[in-house]
């Protein structure tokens, strides 16, 4: 199983140092040439290797961490998506719901990026809290998975287990999901909680 993060900005960093930790190799790209931040790449752990955004795309498992409004662009980077995960990042914090056709953001990311399997998750924490280590007070902090894939939320189910995380599963976009996601300005119920989960 291959990994990239598109985005290398406060979250992409933050997801990359979560690899880091757990020695999982991933990708990083964005618009840059990847030389400009392959350093800061290697700088997180020897596995962070930082690509050119066409390469990493090739990647099974692919973390969108731009910005919601740069989706497309990255959805462009390839013209099937067929047998790959997307995890949406993204927080449509502030777009008019008009814009999304009503839809949650989710969906229309979801869209975008033909033939994959799309699953809403690691979203609800600030870059911040994120880039911490998941083992709190020997619990592990929760991240939420929604899809309307039930085998894409079980993959990224594991590997959030793989990465240390207690993933919780909502549900569908539209349904669960919605806890996680912003529309217009307000933010869903669950974001910015940061919970720890005893086993
Ligand atoms: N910051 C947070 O606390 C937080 C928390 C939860 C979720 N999020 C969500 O995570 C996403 C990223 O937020 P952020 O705070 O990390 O933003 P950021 O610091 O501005 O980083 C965005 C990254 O995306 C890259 N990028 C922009 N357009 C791109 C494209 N077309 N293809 C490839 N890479 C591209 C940028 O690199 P170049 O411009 O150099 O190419 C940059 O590395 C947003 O959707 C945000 O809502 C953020």
């Amino acid at each position: 199983m291959s990994y990239a993060i598109i985005g290398f900005g406060k979250i992409g960093q933050a997801l990359a140092r979560a690899f880091a930790r757990s020695g999982i190799e991933v990708s990083v790209a964005t618009t840059r040439d990847p030389e400009s931040f392959a350093s800061a790449a290697a700088a997180i752990g020897p596995g962070i290797v930082a690509k050119k955004l066409a390469e990493a795309v090739k990647a099974d498992i692919v973390f969108l961490a731009v910005r919601f409004e740069s989706h497309q662009d990255v959805a462009n980077a390839l013209s099937n998506w067929q047998g790959k995960t997307i995890v949406d990042v993204t927080n449509a914090y502030g777009v008019p719901p008009e814009e999304l056709g009503g839809q949650p953001s989710s969906r229309v990311v979801a869209q975008a990026f033909t033939g994959g399997r799309l699953v809403k998750g690691f979203n609800h924490l600030g870059a911040a809290v994120l880039d911490q280590d998941p083992a709190v007070h020997g619990g592990r902090r929760v991240v939420f998975l929604a899809s309307d894939d039930d085998g894409a939320a079980a993959e990224i189910g594991t590997l959030a287990e793989n990465l240390g995380f207690s993933p919780i599963k909502l549900g569908g976009l539209s349904e669960g999901g919605l806890l996680v996601q912003a529309r217009g300005n307000s933010w869903g119920q669950l974001i910015f909680k940061d919970l720890v989960k005893f086993d």
